[in-house]
């Protein structure tokens, strides 16, 4: 029989990745402060958000999920949301156009903050701390009392993600994301390039169709609210239990619990035990939720954890999130793909081609090639191609910034300029114009889905 679910139920199971606060009570003194916190989103929002996914299970939308690897309180400014917003929406109007289909919209935004670690420890010169595990936790800085779990950082985690969520919202409804702006979302660092010219082109042919609607009579209160502002939904992995216990709560319409932190949450790759603590606290919440699924993940564990997450098999309840690396897809992917279809599981399939391509540069960062990520996502395309499944979405380490994180890409970022402007406190991101370049490779994937040619053929043709 199955256990009783409660917020709290996850604390009687094995947890792994969790601090080890050294103050219990100070520990007790912020999750209760943060319980009687106002939710970050509404149980509406979160229901909106899994019909969507349902569509996106039925391959009728596509999901771009994407953001920092970890938020920083450091890193914290409203041009560099607007950014990250900015890139987003550019990529989905790319995307809505050559895969003539919505495109859901979610960041890794306003709640991204606590991060796995592979050590437990760091060692400096003979100095060993406890890892840095996201500034909810502890802070980035290699001193003993900055790696010391503060509970206090919860507070100001939860202030800045909402502060984040209150300018999305404003960008989202308030006229930002109008697509009669479409030409103003070009980033002012990517003007000159190629990219630039396949942008503007197709920013051009959406103007002809808004001019033509205009001269049908499509104006003022008549323009319908697609064209005048976007859906966006928030996301960050499900890690930090004492965080996400406290903000959720019963919707007073269903009686159900959504977790008020994120519109969706998701399980990283090493806390996905069937039986572990994170596992048993997504089950409970109604929110839709995410899985991700590294090369070690078999079928039958995979079908034991959807049994767990979403056993009344709901549409657009679980997002499986395929993180194999570039070389593994169709060997490690295909056999998943192949057990959800037989055992007629609804899952949208998503692809994280960042987190299976993560390498050491000889100068020592921590980067991607660009070309291992976009050859993830078309071995995963190629997968579901075979499989007569479909490829519902991509999961994204991307900033809207001018950073040098990953090589490789149409400005051809070698290991020697990754010094340049490396600013992650985690994983290496797409920057804006790989971001842009990785849209028009979607964009040419979801048109021969469509069983079309290719739209930039021309484009591509002048940009070289
Ligand atoms: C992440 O998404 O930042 C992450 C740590 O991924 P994974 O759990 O897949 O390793
Ligand atoms: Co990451």
């Amino acid at each position: 029989m199955t256990e009783k679910w409660t917020p709290q139920s996850w604390r009687n199971k094995p947890a792994k990745q969790l601090p080890a606060y050294p103050d219990d009570i100070a520990l007790k003194d912020a999750e209760n402060t943060m319980a009687v916190m106002p939710p970050l989103v509404f149980a509406g929002e979160a229901r909106n958000l899994k019909k969507h996914l349902a569509e996106v299970a039925e391959g009728r939308a596509f999901l771009l999920q994407g953001g920092d690897c970890a938020e920083s309180f450091a890193e914290f400014s409203a041009n560099k949301i607007r950014d990250t917003f900015r890139v987003l929406l550019q990529m989905s109007v790319v995307m809505t156009f050559a895969g003539a289909l919505p495109i859901i919209k979610v960041g890794r935004m306003a709640g991204q903050f606590a991060k796995p670690r592979s050590d437990d420890n760091e060692t400096k010169n003979g100095v060993t701390l406890p890892s840095y595990r996201g500034d909810i936790i502890n802070g980035y800085d290699f001193t003993a009392k900055d790696r010391i779990p503060d509970p206090q950082r919860m507070l100001r985690a939860y202030n800045q993600s909402a502060a984040t969520l209150n300018l999305l919202r404003a960008f989202a409804y308030g006229g930002y994301a109008d697509l009669h702006r479409v030409h103003k979302w070009n980033l002012d660092f990517v003007q000159d390039s190629p990219l630039t010219l396949r942008y503007e082109d197709l920013a051009n042919r959406i103007d002809e169709a808004l001019n033509f609607m205009a001269a049908c009579g499509v104006t003022g209160d008549k323009v319908p609210e697609i064209v005048r502002q976007t859906e966006f939904f928030t996301s960050h992995e499900a890690l930090l239990l004492p965080y996400e216990e406290a903000l959720t709560r019963v919707d007073s319409l269903t009686g159900d619990w959504y977790d008020c932190s994120a519109h969706m949450v998701w399980i990283g790759a090493r806390t996905n035990q069937t039986d572990g603590a994170q596992v048993e606290f997504v089950r409970g919440i109604k929110n839709p939720i995410g899985l991700k699924c590294p090369p070690s993940l078999d079928p039958d564990t995979l079908l034991k954890l959807i049994d767990v997450i979403n056993p009344e098999n709901e549409p657009g309840r679980l997002t499986l999130i395929a993180r194999m690396g570039h070389d593994q897809v169709e060997q490690k992917l295909t056999p998943l793909v192949r057990a959800v279809k037989k055992e007629g599981r609804s899952v949208v399939w998503s692809c994280d081609p960042m987190h299976g391509n993560t390498i050491k540069s000889d100068n020592g960062y921590k980067t991607r090639k660009f070309d291992h990520v976009l050859g993830e996502v078309r071995s995963f395309f190629a997968v579901h191609k075979a499989e007569g499944t479909h490829p519902g979405g991509v999961h994204l380490e991307l900033t809207g910034q001018n950073v040098t994180e990953c090589t490789g890409g149409a400005e051809k970022i070698t290991d020697a300029h990754l010094s340049d402007r490396y600013h992650t406190v985690c994983d290496p991101r797409l920057n804006a114009n790989q971001a842009l370049e990785m849209a028009f490779l979607l964009a040419e994937e979801l048109r021969s889905l469509r069983g079309a040619r290719p739209v930039f053929d021309s484009q591509i043709a002048a940009a070289e």
